[in-house]
């Protein structure tokens, strides 16, 4: 049987930096730099991934295994690899349907979506579509009303885990979308309006989608809910004197996972802890938020040592290479996310394009593990880098993980170059696969263990 040729965007968009080049070439410039931009100079976006670049891998062939075992557990789900995909804004705007073509990419790969609050869909709509695993995140807002609210939709809908970001109590200075005028009310200049009836693929495409574009979980039944109404509503509401009473008190009512997104000091991923949180997402927003802010990979051995296995322990940015994966978990993380790459898949092919992403990485985390001599995810430690954590720390002052206090409970780089296989199984779920199902935690022994 003849087997079906490759789509040209498949065959040039040939690994993850190549993806972006295609959705730069689809979609709209000023689209394309809200997905793609920084806040600032970009300095933490471009060190997100530069800083894998001071982190060598010491493969040790011999030992290794004829195939590699790519799955991993997360709070008690089997995913097929340690990457999900993280909280992004407006996916609808790059899709139509973005947001539920992006999660059924997700889990058709064995991983999980998680469904930003500012999605053009409603949580509820997503959840009506059936895909699971899904995640729902959500802030700590200044009318806590509100924030349980989003927590009580989340559960009733049947979301597993809510992530709570920290780091967007304030916008971050967004530097390419006030130069495209992309902000809210747009102020599209006559060369941005100009540039997007270039983009006839996306503007056809789009052509119902657009006018429906507003933050879908903001909608009051009878109110305005025009993208302007409802964006200026929801920038006013996270609270800039947020505290660990309220993680606490979140805590307190959610029942399934929870993890708190945009935790980058070791006292704070301790803090994360004894509030009960089950899960850090080591992050900074994509570099979309303070810029200078370390970056995650940097952020990342610290912040582990400061867990200690008491929870998961996500790396969040930068990851655009199987190796990058290797050398996130080898230097502590769980599990990676992939934020932009899945929007440029997204943009470029819908479903397809997301699932692209995930074949990509898929493939190359499998060659790095092979040609590291690693046979599964559980082996990937510390001895697999040529310098490993300790000896990276040694020149740079740290508290010991057991000094650090608690107080209990207290978005241009201007570049413009405009420029596989069959996807693996699904990783089997339904629970642990051993008799130790996570090694960050009591998940299942708390007693709150969910359907899986
Ligand atoms: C277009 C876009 C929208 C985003 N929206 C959200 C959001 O609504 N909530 C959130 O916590 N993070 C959001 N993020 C940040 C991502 O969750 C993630 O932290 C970041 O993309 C990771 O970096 P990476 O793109 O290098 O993978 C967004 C990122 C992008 C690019």
């Amino acid at each position: 049987m003849a087997s079906e040729p490759m789509p040209r965007w498949k065959r040039r968009a040939y690994n993850i930096e190549a993806l972006r080049a295609e959705a730069r070439r689809v979609l709209p410039r000023a689209v394309f730099d809200f997905v793609d931009g920084g806040a600032g100079d970009e300095h933490t976006l471009r060190r997100n991934v530069s800083a894998f670049e001071s982190v060598d891998l010491y493969p040790r062939p011999i030992g290794g295994s004829a195939s590699r075992d790519l799955s991993t557990t997360l709070f008690g789900r089997r995913i097929s690899m340690p990457l999900i995909v993280p909280p992004t804004g407006l996916a609808g705007l790059l899709w139509p349907d973005g947001e539920a073509a992006s999660a059924r990419a997700a889990t058709k790969a064995g991983s999980i979506y998680c469904l930003s609050h500012g999605s053009v869909c409603t949580l509820e709509e997503l959840a009506e579509t059936g895909l699971s695993p899904r995640w729902f995140q959500t802030y700590i807002y200044t009318d806590r009303g509100l924030t349980h609210e989003m927590a009580a939709r989340a559960a009733d809908a049947g979301y597993e885990a809510l992530v709570v970001t920290i780091d967007t109590q304030m916008l971050g200075n967004r530097e390419r979308d006030i130069r495209n005028g992309f902000v809210i009310p747009p102020r599209f200049s006559a060369g941005e309006i100009a540039n997007m009836a270039l983009k006839t693929g996306w503007l056809f495409r789009m052509r119902n989608a657009i006018p429906k574009i507003t933050f879908g979980n903001y909608r009051r039944p009878g109110g305005a809910n025009d993208l302007t109404t409802l964006h200026h509503r929801m920038l006013a509401l996270p609270d800039q004197g947020m505290q660990w009473d309220d993680v606490a008190a979140l805590r307190a009512v959610w029942k399934g996972p929870l993890l708190l997104k945009g935790v980058l000091h070791p006292a704070d991923a301790a803090e994360a802890v004894a509030n009960g949180v089950d899960g850090v997402m080591v992050s900074n927003h994509g570099g979309r938020q303070l810029d200078g802010a370390a970056s995650a990979l940097d952020a990342l051995p610290r912040v582990a040592d400061a867990v200690a296995g008491r929870a998961a322990v996500l790396l969040d940015g930068g990851i655009r290479r199987g190796t990058h994966m290797v050398k996130a978990l080898a230097l502590g993380a769980d599990c990676c996310t992939i934020g932009r790459p899945q929007l440029w898949g997204l943009a470029v092919a819908g479903e397809a394009g997301v699932a692209h992403a995930f074949d990509i990485l898929r493939r190359e985390l499998d060659l790095a593990m092979g040609l590291c001599g690693l046979a599964d995810i559980d082996s990937i430690g510390p001895d697999v880098l040529a310098r490993p954590p300790a000896a990276r720390e040694a020149s740079a002052p740290a508290e010991t993980p057991a000094a650090i206090p608690t107080q209990g409970n207290g978005a241009d780089d201007d570049a413009r170059e405009d420029a596989a296989p069959e996807p693996a199984p699904v990783a089997e779920t339904g629970g642990p696969a051993g008799p130790e199902p996570t090694r960050y935690g009591d998940w299942e022994r708390k007693g709150r263990a969910i359907d899986f």
